[in-house]
């Protein structure tokens, strides 16, 4: 270990002391709860941008309603590293998902940013979880350049279209190609994020780096039948749609033991939702990970074949609608080496090289850039849960790593 540790230290306790005011920051008493384009998401643009003009940053906010903030002086044509992570959060939210790796990226690039030969900027991504729209890393994809028009039509649980939403927000739905960094000379995207699963907090290991981020898919399954009253009609007459979806939601369980993936399902409405009628319509969501695209797509083409088995036997009817869908993504080897030497600088044991099931926007910067990522130890690896955390001592690692890897990319 070396001396690094102790301002990183330093530099951690502010960053995790931020965590905690942004968490304050929310549409849900009691809870965190930050979706995007939200008068929540716009209040914590502000708050952020204040903390990166106090470490010198240059801030605004792009096209698509990402934070931004630059070493670099307006019209600079070094070329940029850029670090960060995202800014909303899910409902009923942990504290650290996300926000650690945005308030790590200020402290790296206010304290040695000024002294590189690059510009390093920091963004807050505006969503990266797709809670409010379905489709996640808008603010990712936005950056990416893979923004597709098929979204402005997507509605949030109140039937707010996205274009709506970016008017409401102050946004020109028309400029949302300007927030693209496909053509800029970016030297790659490094992030810092909690881990979301246990390994590095069994092992004992603060800190790890991250070799692949995994493939995703998600859907919304609707399956019909026939509402009906619940004593008079025959069981040989009923179309009972929830029966169906329950048979479907054991069958991802299923499905993903089988076939290597990661199935959940993590939204299930029933309508009417009466207790004396039968259900004529379930709709849920299905969210599949895999290490790689195949085994992903393998999975739905299984999941839609047990969809049809149970439609046809049950008399029932089903839509599937995809709301997300992301390649698999190979850390790069330049930037893996650069986390490795970070880690390396600020703890004993060897970083283990960690596979990500869970999602990050550099599945989205991939496109444009290479990527690397550092895991911090999250006690329990719990996460999207009030309860996740990170100590401020690992996220103090967290971000000494960072600086010692942003220089290693000198
Ligand atoms: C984001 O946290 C995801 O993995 O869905
Ligand atoms: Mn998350
Ligand atoms: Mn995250």
């Amino acid at each position: 270990m070396n001396a690094a540790a102790q301002p990183g230290e330093r530099r951690g306790r502010r960053a995790w002391d931020r965590c905690q005011q942004l968490a304050a920051i929310t549409s849900a008493p009691g809870r965190v709860e930050r979706l995007y384009l939200t008068p929540q998401h716009a209040r914590a643009n502000d708050i952020v941008a204040g903390w990166m003009r106090e470490s010198g940053l240059r801030t605004w906010i792009d096209a698509a309603g990402n934070l931004h903030g630059s070493t670099g002086s307006v019209g600079s044509t070094r070329p940029r590293l850029v670090v960060g992570s995202h800014l909303d959060t899910v409902p009923d939210a942990g504290r650290f998902d996300g926000i650690a790796g945005v308030m790590a990226g200020i402290e790296v690039a206010g304290d040695i940013g000024p002294s590189l030969p690059f510009d390093v900027e920091v963004i807050g991504f505006g969503d990266e979880e797709g809670t409010r729209f379905g489709t996640a890393l808008l603010g990712s994809r936005a950056l990416a350049g893979t923004w597709e028009d098929e979204w402005w039509e997507l509605t949030d649980g109140a039937g707010i279209t996205l274009e709506r939403a970016f008017v409401d927000f102050g946004l020109d739905p028309d400029r949302v190609g300007e927030a693209s960094y496909a053509n800029r000379d970016l030297l790659g995207y490094l992030e810092v994020h909690i881990e979301q699963g246990p390994t590095l907090d069994r092992a004992g290991i603060p800190l790890g780096v991250v070799s692949s981020i995994a493939s995703a898919r998600r859907f919304e399954v609707m399956i019909e039948g026939e509402t009906r009253h619940s004593g008079g009609t025959p069981f040989d007459e009923r179309h009972d749609a929830l029966l169906g979806a329950a048979e479907a939601i054991i069958a991802v369980e299923r499905l993903s033991l089988q076939l290597s993936v990661i199935g959940t399902v993590g939204r299930l409405e029933v309508a009417p939702g009466a207790v004396n009628v039968i259900p004529g319509t379930a709709t849920f969501t299905v969210d599949l990970r895999a290490r790689h695209d195949h085994e992903r797509d393998d999975s739905v083409t299984s999941l839609e074949a047990v969809l049809r088995e149970i439609c046809e036997r049950r008399g029932l009817r089903y839509r599937l609608t995809e709301l997300h869908a992301a390649s698999a993504v190979q850390c790069a080897d330049r930037l893996l080496d650069a986390a490795r030497e970070g880690v390396d600088a600020v703890q004993r044991p060897e970083p283990p090289t960690l596979f990500s099931p869970a999602g990050h926007d550099g599945m989205a910067v991939a496109a444009i850039a290479d990527v690397g990522m550092i895991f911090m130890r999250n006690p329990d690896g719990i996460s999207h849960h009030p309860a996740e955390y990170v100590s401020p001592d690992d996220l103090g690692l967290g971000t000494a790593a960072l600086a010692t890897a942003v220089r290693a990319l000198s």
